[in-house]
């Protein structure tokens, strides 16, 4: 994905680079950093940021989005979930969690699905992260979700950071991204303010109630 990256940004993702660079876990495992925020924040875009300044600073990263363990269209039709695609319970939490244990356990080369956007469905093992990695950046919307299987990400972290922009200006962006993947601009924002808010208000409440250390990044 192209990172349009805005002063504060790209200044926040170096700052992080720099100091998680220098950072390192027991020598056979490997860091999990958490990037986590409502639909729109900005998680991907900055995820990829950060890892290219963690690249550049030496310290080869990946970036492994939660959105990839999006359960196929089949399955959520399936369970009666489709209308509501993108809410806790219609992920593969289970494969997530198996997934972030082998990747800190440092398993050697391990596969992952990512999410094509463009026909919405997990493209199983479309991402290797590859023995030289030494950081992922997990981002997603409930990595510290504490219901439904979820409150088992949290603790397979290192750090996490929760982003933060005016609510205008994340809802301006979700929808247009949902234009850009195909939605009619009535859709887009039906589905911003549908779907997206409810799970929005989930994703800020349980951030409330996480108990562990969480540092908060304001862009814009
Ligand atoms: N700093 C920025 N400046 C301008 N545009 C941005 C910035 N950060 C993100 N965007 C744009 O806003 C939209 C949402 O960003 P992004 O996809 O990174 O959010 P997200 O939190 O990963 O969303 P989701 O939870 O739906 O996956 C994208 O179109 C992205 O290009
Ligand atoms: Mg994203």
């Amino acid at each position: 994905m192209s990172a349009p990256t805005s002063g504060r940004l790209a200044d926040a993702a170096e700052t992080l680079a720099a100091g998680f660079s220098t950072r390192r876990g027991p020598a056979a495992t490997r860091l999990l950093l958490g990037v986590v925020g409502p639909p729109g924040v900005g998680k991907s875009t900055f995820a990829e940021a950060l890892v290219a300044r963690l690249t550049a600073h030496g310290s080869p990263a990946t970036v492994l989005p939660m959105d990839g363990f999006h359960l196929p269209q089949a399955e959520l039709v399936r369970l009666g979930r489709r209308e509501r695609m993108g809410a806790p319970d219609t992920f593969d939490v289970d494969g997530f969690v198996a997934t972030l244990a082998a990747v800190r356990a440092d398993d050697g080369a391990v596969r992952a699905p990512l999410f094509d956007r463009a026909i919405e469905e997990p493209v199983p093992g479309a991402l290797t992260i590859g023995p030289e990695v030494r950081i992922a950046i997990v981002e997603g919307n409930y990595l510290l979700h504490d219901t439904g299987g979820w409150e088992r990400v949290g603790p397979l972290l290192d750090a996490a950071i929760a982003l933060e922009v005016p609510e205008e200006i994340r809802l301006d962006r979700l929808v247009a991204r949902h234009v850009a993947s195909g939605k009619t601009p009535e859709a887009a924002r039906a589905w911003a303010t549908g779907p997206d808010a409810a799970n929005a208000r989930l994703i800020a409440a349980s951030l409330a109630r996480w108990p562990g250390p969480l540092q908060t990044l304001a862009l814009d």
